[in-house]
């Protein structure tokens, strides 16, 4: 895609990603990419907002260069140091090394520890404002969304809110980079894995940035990540707003770890019984089969979830530990949460079960349920009642 005007002085100069199949080294991308979106003020003074992955560089400052000619940048607003927005900053002073880097008193530590950058910084605060002619922008802090040094721009001419990560998502979009060229519906399940695995650890603080924001007028929302909120920014305003307050869905995830198929039975026979008692939403993942990104988008959705696995050389099977370390730094402390463990010689998965309800102080459904090796009768009779008292939670 070319440069996008979005207002008359306002234009899109990001880029879509499709080479980088983890981002940040961990969430699987490769299917549908991710865009990292930037920004050109053309007014009297140049403002560029945020830069792209270094990797994409050249066809960023292509499209700046399209919209400017022989201009010169006369600002590079940083919003935020991650290098997926930050690492362009050292090919963009390359080609305007007069430019004036705009951040606040902690941007520039980090920008120091990654680029070595110590020169032509101007320090913002809350509320303060740069004037570019026509154009006045204004910064509003936003710490720990996603990181120490994180702030938002907003354009107080046009009324656009220049968010960063916040209302970001994966998924690049495809021929438009507006929100009602798209489809809203393909773009919620990779906002909420972005959410959730991003940004979910600090829902509290994306909450007060929420509301820092509510008070301003907004017509058009450009997020770091995803689509630009033109025609409808209520429409993410409010999925962000739901995902902070952390309200959930009528439905339950059952995730567990199989080595040889007794804990997948005992995890089958939950869903069929969740079915039969009513309740319509239930997703069953196999956390050695799916990244727990997926995994960890549904929770953050549905009220419920059970989570069952074997020991294994008396600890818990490895990818179950991995899905409660996860939980355990984006707490699951608004969900009910069952649990199941499968043992035949030694336990272990029981005791890193318990371990977790304490550290993550999880409202649970139950005791762990021991199985032994297959599930027998009795065991069948307590997972049909585990799921009974599941339903009774998730159906009010
Ligand atoms: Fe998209 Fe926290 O960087």
């Amino acid at each position: 895609m070319n440069a996008v005007k979005i207002k008359d002085d306002i234009f899109w100069v990001g880029v879509n990603d499709y080479q980088t199949s983890l981002f940040e080294g961990l969430w699987p991308i490769d299917q549908e990419g991710v865009s990292y979106n930037a920004f050109v003020i053309n007014d009297e003074k140049v403002a560029i907002i945020d830069t792209v992955k270094t990797i994409k560089a050249d066809e960023y400052i292509k499209k700046i260069k399209s919209l400017i000619g022989d201009k010169k940048v006369d600002y590079l607003i940083v919003n935020h140091m991650e290098p997926d927005h930050s690492s362009g900053i050292t090919d963009l002073l390359t080609e305007y090394p007069e430019m004036v880097i705009v951040g606040n008193k902690k941007t520039f530590p980090i920008m120091n520890n990654f680029y070595k950058i110590t020169k032509n910084l101007h320090e913002v605060g809350e509320g303060d404002t740069l004037c570019l002619g026509k154009h006045t922008l204004q910064f509003f802090m936003t710490p720990m969304v996603h990181w120490p040094e994180s702030m938002v721009t907003y354009d107080v001419t046009d009324k656009v809110l220049f968010s960063m990560d916040v209302f970001g998502s994966f998924k690049a979009p495809v021929g438009s980079i507006f929100d009602g060229d798209n489809d809203l519906d393909a773009f919620e399940e990779p906002t909420r894995r972005y959410y959730a695995c991003i940004v979910g650890k600090v829902a509290g603080q994306a909450l007060k940035a929420l509301n820092k924001l509510g008070g301003i007028e907004i017509s058009t929302i450009c997020p770091s990540h995803g689509l630009i909120w033109r025609d409808n920014p209520k429409h993410i305003l409010d999925m962000y707003v739901k995902m902070s307050a952390k309200e959930t869905d009528p439905g339950v995830v059952i995730a567990y770890g199989s080595m040889y198929g007794c804990t997948q039975k005992a995890a089958e026979m939950l869903a069929i019984a969740l079915k039969n008692e009513g309740v319509k939403e239930v997703k069953l993942y196999d956390v050695a089969k799916t990244d727990i990104s997926f995994i960890i988008s549904d929770i953050w959705k549905y009220k419920g979830l059970f989570l069952g696995a074997p020991s294994y050389y008396g600890q818990i099977f490895p990818k179950m530990a991995n899905l409660l370390y996860k939980l355990g730094e984006i707490r699951v402390d608004n969900h009910k949460v069952g649990f199941f463990a499968d043992f035949s010689w030694s336990g272990g998965a029981d005791k890193s079960f318990n371990e977790f309800i304490e550290h993550a102080k999880v409202d649970t459904l139950n005791e762990i349920l021991m199985i032994k090796g297959t599930p027998d009768e009795q065991d069948v009779a307590d997972l049909n009642e585990l799921a009974k008292k599941m339903a009774k939670e998730i159906i009010q």
